[in-house]
């Protein structure tokens, strides 16, 4: 067995999938999650696709004497990938507080203890809503952060600073890494994306509607200055971006980060639209959509994908699914829900 690696968020969409990818690289793995956007099942699911049931302990990182209880108890972490966080673009323009709160108090909380311990190797998942609109496509990590996308994107802005702060004084060192837009479900089906609600994001709202949870989806504008005038994002597999974590981790851990912190972009370096990726659904589920064409989503920006030269360069990685697997998978993710997490229905 290799390092116990402490998963915050790790029963989460992101986070689950790259629990599986770490137990499967033989690697111990401990989540710490307050299944405030996520389920009590998930390390049951994960032992069902791996053998192996990660540590689960139910905690709220943003609690400062609760983390360091769970510092005490739990010795022996030698690395920390860092999902826990609050995510969802429009609540937390009518939250910020609680965004803030949430997001920077659970990295400062962690950040404390770290240092405190000595542990070395953070990985942090920070967005590509750091961008905002960028000025050049693709973005490169070169390119400026923008002070104010929302409170939500605003957080990872500012979790990367406070993690770059910290590892110039401390024995730490840190990968961020900037994901695009993942999208897409384990192949098993066991795990993947459960929004809460009403889904503001593009994926869970196509299955949901091609299910009969949703009478139509909304597609957020078509006057764009883009090729069908839908607005383009980089979708990645949540498996890819899975697998550049267990990459980044090891980075760190070989001591080949070439400065005590450091960014890289995750996304395919291919943008799609909205119709594409109706278009693609629609061919592998064989179903036909309803849609309506909408005005603009306030807020959304017209188009980014990745430059991803720099993560194909130093970390070796490259997405490896399509568009097609991505939109399939998420469909199979969909079609199993009703036979699985029933608690969260
Ligand atoms: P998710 O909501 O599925 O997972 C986040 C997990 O963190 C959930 O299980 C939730 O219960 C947990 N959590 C939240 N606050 C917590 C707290 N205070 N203490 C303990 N646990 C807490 O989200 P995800 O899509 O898996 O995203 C994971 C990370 O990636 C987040 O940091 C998110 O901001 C970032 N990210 C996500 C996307 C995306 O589109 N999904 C894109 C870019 C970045
Ligand atoms: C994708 C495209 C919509 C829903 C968000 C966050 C970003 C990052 C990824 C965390 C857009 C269109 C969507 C719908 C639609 N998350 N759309 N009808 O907005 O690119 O990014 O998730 O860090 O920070 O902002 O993703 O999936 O919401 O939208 O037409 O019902 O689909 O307008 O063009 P977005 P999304």
């Amino acid at each position: 067995m290799k390092q116990k690696i402490l998963v915050t968020g790790g029963s989460g969409y992101i986070g689950s999938h790259t629990v599986v990818e770490l137990q499967k690289q033989g690697y111990e793995v401990l989540i710490a999650d307050n299944l405030s956007n996520s389920t009590e099942e998930i390390p049951d699911r994960i032992r069902q696709i791996t053998g192996v049931r990660p540590g689960f302990e139910k905690i709220d990182l943003s609690e400062r004497e609760a983390v360091r209880d769970f510092f005490q108890r739990n010795q022996g972490i030698g690395a920390i990938i860092h999902f826990a966080a609050l995510k969802a673009v429009h609540d937390s323009v009518a939250h910020p507080i609680l965004y803030y709160r949430n997001n920077v108090g659970s990295t400062i909380n962690l950040l404390e203890n770290m240092t405190r311990l000595q542990i070395p190797y953070l990985v942090f998942s920070s967005s590509c809503t750091v961008y905002g609109q960028p000025d050049q496509l693709p973005v490169s990590e070169t390119a400026p952060v923008k002070k104010y996308a929302s409170p939500y994107g605003n957080t990872k802005r500012i979790c990367e600073e406070i993690i770059n702060d910290t590892c110039q004084v401390y024995m730490a060192n840190a990968i961020h890494l900037r994901y695009f837009n993942p999208i897409g479900a384990h192949e098993s089906a066991l795990i993947g994306e459960l929004p809460l609600g009403v889904p503001n994001n593009l994926m869970p709202f196509i299955t949901q509607t091609a299910i009969g949870k949703r009478e139509y989806l909304n597609v957020w504008g078509n006057n764009y200055h883009t090729p069908d005038g839908t607005a383009i994002r980089d979708y990645i597999h949540v498996v890819d971006l899975a697998k550049a974590h267990i990459i980044a981790l090891e980075r760190l851990m070989s001591r080949k980060n070439k400065t005590k912190t450091e960014v890289f972009n995750l996304g395919t370096g291919t943008g799609y639209s909205v119709m594409e990726v109706i278009r693609s659904f629609e061919k592998v589920s064989g179903l036909k959509l309803n849609y309506k064409i909408r005005d603009r989503r306030p807020g959304d920006v017209e188009q980014v994908w990745a430059d991803t030269t720099l993560a194909n360069r130093e970390l070796g990685w490259k997405a490896e699914k399509g568009l097609d697997d991505m939109t399939l998978s998420a469909w199979r993710w969909e079609q199993g829900i009703e036979h699985g997490l029933k608690s969260k229905l």
